[in-house]
């Protein structure tokens, strides 16, 4: 697994020493050879996109960046044997053995409508599904193997499904592909074997190429584990040139190695100055595994969903599918109530934001836009609500979704919200609106250093 310090360290110099920039013998673009030079020891090295430029970068991100929230699939023959995506590995199991979980994959035709009209349901605007993942196995119709579900007994392209019924419910397709592979003969050899590389590679380019050609528009390509190469020997820069002539919109994950549009924390929420997804399991599994319990709430994954926004990034949300298609009940269930709140709250997560400066309340999080800071409380305390160290002045407040107005009082130190409902009005996270006379900042550690001490009154 690649790791975000990986891409850090992967410089556009390196990417340029990588494909031997100079020379001509490569269809870079533009923006790489003209690229800026690399800034003196010590200063940050600017990051992605390596093969397109910042300002084409903010143009294609822009629905991304108000969809906000996503949903990943998991889907492969590692359904079949209903133990995680990395059985295979795992446990070791034969390849000869795992490839007959080939003969008992042949789930129900269309099986991705559901998921769509889930997603919607959700509130989700986008979908990321595994078209390869490690095990080897594809899902789309390639002339480069005949290890696929078209020619195997599934008999039809579940990518190609997966697209119609994405775009029936207007979602944005993304397509996962991973690197690494568990089958292809080349697949460990490539890192020693320079013959073998080339095979590997040009198995790996083509294979991206059918999928950027053959399925129309597609948004998202996300990659995984660039293992057992490094960016320059995957030719990475070649690879990634390739898309975005193929597809000029699309938007291009880290996971070659190469930093391009968007970074991508794994089961957490951490912001970067780079445009961010954090994906994420809603159990300990990303595909289908019968026997994990582990279970988040819905009020978890809208939790998570509001963090991710606060600090204005992007939230991928795993489902696994069982091998017939159909989604286990409990992601059903999570992802129903999340669109219960999302059916009243949605506009919150799907416009854009400042990045938060308000960040300290222990019962709640907080979104910003403009002049307004949303009060998102999870643990309603009651009747009153305050909120500590804030430094501009509040000018209205009422409860998200009613015009009725808040009363409140503002002190140098506490913001106090009075006459509120006993019991929270949402069941989940409810919010308190208020607006002030600029953006609203908080003194995180004013209230400690500032405050008089001493017995006052008692
Ligand atoms: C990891 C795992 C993989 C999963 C991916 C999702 O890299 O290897 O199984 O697909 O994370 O981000």
């Amino acid at each position: 697994m690649i790791t975000d310090d990986m891409n850090n360290r992967f410089t556009r110099r390196a990417a340029m020493q990588a494909i031997g920039a100079g020379t001509s013998l490569l269809p870079l673009s533009a923006q790489v050879l003209n690229a800026p030079p690399a800034p003196p020891a010590g200063v940050p090295e600017p990051k992605g996109p390596t093969t397109s430029t910042p300002e084409d970068r903010e143009r294609r991100l822009q629905w991304w960046r108000e969809a906000r929230f996503g949903m990943f699939i998991h889907w492969g023959l590692y359904s079949v044997h209903g133990r995680h995506e990395w059985v295979m590995e795992n446990e070791g199991i034969p390849i000869a053995e795992y490839e007959q979980g080939a003969k008992r994959f042949n789930p129900e035709p269309n099986a991705a409508r559901a998921w769509a009209k889930l997603a919607k349901t959700a509130g989700m605007k986008y979908m990321v599904m595994t078209t390869k993942h490690h095990e080897g196995f594809c899902l789309f119709d390639s002339k480069l193997t005949n290890y696929t579900a078209p020619r195997t007994a599934c008999g039809r392209d579940l990518v190609q499904e997966y697209v119609d019924a994405a775009r029936a419910e207007g979602m944005r397709v993304g397509f996962y592909y991973s690197l690494m592979d568990w089958h292809h003969p080349d697949g460990a050899l490539a890192a020693t074997d320079e013959a073998a590389r080339r095979r590997f590679v040009d198995y790996i380019h083509g294979q991206v190429r059918e999928l950027c050609t053959n399925y129309g528009k597609v948004d998202i390509l996300w990659y995984d584990v660039n293992w057992p190469l490094k960016p320059d020997t995957w030719e990475a820069v070649k690879l990634n040139t390739m898309v975005r002539k193929l597809q000029p919109d699309i938007l291009i994950n880290n996971r070659t190695g190469l930093p391009e549009d968007f970074t991508t924390p794994e089961q957490r929420i951490q912001a970067s100055a780079e445009p961010w997804e954090s994906c994420m399991t809603m159990n300990d599994s990303w595909g289908y595994q019968k026997a994990d319990d582990n279970w988040k709430t819905s009020k978890n994954i809208v939790r998570n969903l509001i963090r991710c926004t606060r600090d204005n990034g992007n939230y991928l949300l795993n489902i696994g599918p069982k091998p017939d298609g159909s989604i286990p009940a409990e992601s059903v269930n999570i992802l129903t109530g999340v669109g219960r709140w999302m059916d009243t709250h949605a506009e919150l997560i799907h416009a854009p934001v400042s990045v938060c400066k308000v960040k300290r309340g222990q019962f709640s999080d907080f979104i910003e836009r403009g002049n307004k800071l949303y009060i998102m409380i999870q643990f309603w305390p009651g009747s009153e609500v305050s909120i500590g160290g804030l430094k501009t002045k509040a000018v209205s407040a009422k409860l998200y979704g009613s015009s009725t107005p808040v009363k409140f009082d503002q002190d140098d130190f506490r913001l106090r919200f009075t006459g509120l409902p006993a019991t929270a009005p949402n069941p989940m996270i409810s919010v308190l609106e208020v607006e002030f006379d600029a953006p609203p900042e908080q003194d995180n550690i004013g209230v400690r250093r500032n405050r008089k001490r001493g017995l006052v009154g008692v």
